[in-house]
């Protein structure tokens, strides 16, 4: 078993059904999930878990679209600027629509989040483009993966000497 920790901005609940549908998903495969929404984590938050979730919405922060939701830009590139990821691994969420130029560009906000601050990818990001009532297969396929790459982790663990 696992512990996830799952950090996310939702202005109007897309991301949060996301969320809710893979916190279900991962706590029937027996992992341990514990949620924080964006405006109310700390940086230290982002250091809990054996895996980190991150799940925003496109959103046209500071007048420009193509940006992170404002709460978690005001997170990672504000108030979390001197935290260390160093080789955390952590799962991007990433939503958007269609009707933007800009769409789903929150994604490379993230990544250059992960970058500055040392952290490492655990598998390609959740993209869900429009609503995402109608997504659930995708949203499904994709917390599969996560459960599959966790218990390849667990399996590479090398044994403790002695056994
Ligand atoms: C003011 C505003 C700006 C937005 N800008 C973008 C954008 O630049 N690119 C995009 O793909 N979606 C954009 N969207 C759409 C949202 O990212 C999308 O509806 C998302 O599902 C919202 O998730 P949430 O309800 O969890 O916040 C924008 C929506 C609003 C209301």
């Amino acid at each position: 078993m696992s512990s996830i920790h799952i950090i996310y901005a939702s202005t109007s609940g897309h991301t949060e059904y996301v969320v809710n549908v893979l916190t279900a998903l991962l706590r029937q495969h027996g992992h341990a999930v514990t949620l924080t929404r964006a405006e109310a984590a700390k940086p230290e938050d982002l250091q809990k878990g054996d895996v980190l979730l991150l799940g925003s919405g496109t959103w046209n922060t500071g007048g420009i679209e193509g940006q992170l939701n404002p709460h978690m830009h005001a997170l990672l590139f504000e108030r979390a600027t001197d935290v260390s990821l160093q080789r955390k691994r952590v799962g991007l969420i990433s939503l958007g629509d269609e009707r933007y130029y800009y769409t789903t560009r929150c994604t490379e906000h993230f990544m250059r989040f992960l970058k500055e601050c040392g952290a490492k990818q655990f598998l390609p990001p959740l993209i869900i483009v429009n609503e995402p009532y109608d997504q659930e297969e995708r949203i499904t396929t994709w917390g599969n993966a996560v459960v599959t790459r966790l218990a390849k982790g667990n399996g590479d663990r090398l044994p403790k000497m002695g056994q």
